[in-house]
């Protein structure tokens, strides 16, 4: 809509409209000039709480070694695990803090966060418990996410069925139900972490104690993980680089949200998710940035929505619903965020260009000009 107005009160869209047709009233105006808005973004799926870096395996990537290769030698996941259980709540809050920060200033004011890096009951409640503190430390909303089926840990190796037997137990379930701790249960299928087998026991018992399923699927080898995320109920399906037909037939069926991270693949230098043929098959696509220090060192949203446009041909139109409407619901929010329509969240993000068409063609530069979460100003550029 050209020369529109919202109006917010009390951390809700009031009235959205025309103008010349606004109601008027007392209270503080932001005007976004010659300006757009947005929904606040919503980052549906991050690994933002981490420790330390791995450059050394971006540069043998470089040389010709894949992500795969690097994560059977011993490295990948298995890096970042190490440096999370070495820091404390304290550290890792520390770490996160001015990610977060950076990611408000790009416009999101919603993310999720897995755990997934600390793989022992303990690390991994740990890194739940820096997400449930942060969210008292800073404006963004934070959905917690319990990924302790990221890999098997060097301790277990072999013995799979084990490392789930602790980190599944009913106690250890019920707490993070109970403590608010986690919304949603993820498990990595793939060749170097779960087989099928056991990421149906991952998102079954997660389910038991509330926790709805989410998996990373098809993202190097297809395992039939997307057929999974239609028989377990998932409310999304992640990654998809590799999906095919049956895949895609399956999510549809299942109501699933495709989440896709171009970033991803943009940072590992791989064929991106058919974003397409999936949109083109009816299945609701989501974006997000997949932030993590292994395969996807981009906090950017925007910039991700630059790379769906450029090279998945996503337009900048979908791109944006897929980063807004569709992301709120892989995160069960799209009754109150992602829209702007009257009733809903009033998180808003202000663009300092005309179109987002005009956005997404720059992606080099910051072009968020405030924004607003709850109804509250939080980063206004021109103050
Ligand atoms: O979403 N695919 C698995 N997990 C992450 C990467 C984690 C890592 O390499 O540290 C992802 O790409
Ligand atoms: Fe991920």
């Amino acid at each position: 809509m050209r020369d529109a107005a919202i109006v917010v009160d009390a951390g809700r869209i009031a009235w959205f409209g025309p103008q010349a047709e606004c109601p008027s009233g007392e209270g503080e105006v932001l005007d976004a000039e010659d300006g757009c808005v947005v929904p606040g973004l919503v980052d549906c799926h991050t690994h933002t709480v981490f420790a330390g870096a791995r450059e050394g395996e971006f540069v043998q990537r470089i040389e010709g070694k894949s992500y795969a290769d690097i994560a059977r030698a011993g490295g990948g996941i298995r890096s970042t695990v190490a440096a999370v259980r070495e820091a404390s709540h304290d550290e890792l809050m520390a770490l996160t803090l001015p990610r977060l920060t950076r990611m408000l200033q790009n416009g999101v004011t919603t993310v999720e966060i897995k755990s997934g890096y600390g793989l022992t009951v303990a690390d991994e409640i740990k890194m739940l418990e820096v997400v449930a503190r942060l969210r008292k430390l800073q404006p963004i909303e934070l959905v917690g996410t319990y990924l302790a089926a990221h890999t098997i840990p060097r301790d277990f190796e072999g013995r799979a069925n084990e490392y789930l037997d602790a980190v599944l137990d009913d106690k250890v379930l019920a707490r993070l139900r109970d403590e608010g701790l986690a919304e949603f249960c993820d498990v990595f299928c793939e060749t170097t972490a779960f087989s099928l087998e056991q990421s149906r026991r991952v998102l079954t018992a997660g389910k038991r104690f509330g926790l709805s399923p989410k998996l990373h699927a098809d993202q190097i080898t297809p395992m039939g993980a997307s057929r999974l995320a239609g028989e377990v109920g998932a409310i999304s399906a992640d990654h998809l680089e590799r999906i095919d037909e049956a895949g895609i037939a399956a999510l549809r069926k299942a109501g699933a949200v495709a989440v896709l991270l171009p970033g991803c693949s943009f940072f590992l230098g791989v064929e991106q998710a058919p974003a397409r043929r999936l949109i083109g098959a009816d299945v609701p696509v989501a974006l997000a940035t997949d932030y993590n220090p292994g395969s996807s060192m981009v906090e950017s949203l925007p910039l991700v929505l630059s790379i769906a446009c450029t090279q998945m041909r996503m337009t900048p139109i979908e791109a944006v619903v897929a980063a807004t409407a569709n992301a709120a619901a892989a995160v069960n929010r799209q009754a109150r965020l992602g829209a702007i329509e009257r009733g809903m969240q009033a998180d808003l993000t202000v663009l300092d260009v005309p179109s987002v068409e005009r956005w997404l063609y720059e992606p080099g530069r910051n072009c968020v000009r405030a924004v607003v979460k709850n109804g509250v100003v939080l980063h206004d550029t021109q103050e």
